[in-house]
């Protein structure tokens, strides 16, 4: 072999002992082994060789060429293994440490009241239906016998949407439901209707622009008062516990006659009078009354035929008062430290 591919042969052996890497393996190939390597231009150097020496250095470069072929071979399974061993040992995973638990989401406590509310009124008999949140004025105050113009108007604090054809609302009650209800369907009817309500307020404890309520219908022939106060009583108890006492008082409601507020004896204490009942010992509920006549007229239904009652809740002051409460804005604060309080208390 000639003293060239000697010194090329050390060259290359000496330089891929020191290789750690796989870019330096690669450098290295170029170097040695690629197209424009040293061992290719020792190849085109043949053509300067006198021919009877061309044959024995091709043969030469060529075994040069296998020989550090092999080497190359060799050098990078033993930089590839160590490389993978070394990657191995950092990223090792350590399969005692205990698992992170995922964050479940859970229901809304209001979702869960509703839910609540809606199946003890279920097993009485009572259907679930919900209504349009966007309400034409018809529905929310006229045939509620609320005509225009009239005062009773004033007192929801009724949040308008400006239209040119028609007034249309956000609803402040869900008492609109009642005659969608109606008009859908000939008596008997039993109906809870659940569903977010708004109104122009200002907000504080006890108030927010935003909330829920449940309606709740039943007409047919000879329905009276004493059904009423018979199925509101058996819902506090429900919720409330067995032992409650109930109580009707009169209230106005335009849609209602005669209307009453119902309250149920303070279960903090006992009725003897507290914070929470402000020392009456009673706690109003919700508001009620017997359908009135010119409500039933409306929707075609012969008030000397059929009677019904009405009932319609805030569903967060039930949720307040079930649940000790004291603001309504926690409710709606997205704030996962109340909000997860709620996934035991209601299993
Ligand atoms: N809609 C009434 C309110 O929002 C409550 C109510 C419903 C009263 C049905 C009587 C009958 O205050």
């Amino acid at each position: 072999m000639s003293d060239d591919l000697e010194r090329l042969k050390r060259e290359a052996s000496e330089r891929l002992e020191r290789i750690t890497s796989e870019d330096d393996l690669a450098d290295w190939h170029r170097d040695f082994l690629g197209r424009q390597g040293q061992i290719t231009s020792a190849m085109k150097g043949i053509s300067q060789l006198p021919a009877e020496e061309r044959p024995a250095f091709g043969q030469a470069v060529n075994a040069l060429r296998n020989e550090l072929q092999e080497a190359f071979d060799n050098r990078q399974d033993q930089v590839l293994a160590a490389s993978l061993q070394s990657r191995l040992q950092q990223e090792s995973v350590d399969v005692t440490l205990p698992g992170r638990t995922p964050l479940a989401g859970t229901l809304h406590p209001v979702t869960r009241m509703i839910r609540e509310i809606t199946r003890v009124f279920g097993l009485m008999g009572f259907q679930t239906v919900e209504g349009p949140e966007v309400e034409d004025a018809y529905y929310a105050f006229d045939a509620l016998n609320i005509p225009q113009d009239h005062p009773a108007r004033d007192v929801w604090d009724t949040i308008f949407i400006e239209s040119e054809q028609r007034e249309i609302v956000l609803r402040p009650h869900t008492s609109p439901m009642q005659i969608r209800t109606m008009e859908q369907v000939e008596p008997p009817v039993r109906v809870v209707v659940p569903g977010r309500c708004y109104r122009y307020e200002a907000l504080d404890a006890t108030h927010e622009w935003h909330f829920h309520q449940i309606e709740g219908l039943a007409v047919d022939t000879s329905i009276t008062m004493t059904d009423l106060k018979g199925t509101l009583a058996e819902f506090a108890r429900q919720i409330f516990g067995q032992e409650r006492k109930v109580r009707f008082r009169c209230d106005y409601f335009p849609f209602v006659e005669p209307g009453v507020d119902f309250a149920i004896d303070c279960m903090f204490c006992e009725g003897k009078g507290c914070r929470v009942c402000s020392g009456t010992g009673w706690i109003e509920l919700l508001g009620a009354g017997m359908v009135h006549p010119n409500v039933l007229r409306h929707v075609g239904y012969d008030p000397d035929v059929y009677t019904g009652w009405a009932f319609g809740m805030g569903i967060e002051r039930i949720a307040m008062l079930k649940y000790g409460i004291e603001d309504i804005r926690h409710f709606y604060q997205g704030d996962v430290r109340f909000l997860s309080q709620f996934n035991r208390v209601f299993a």
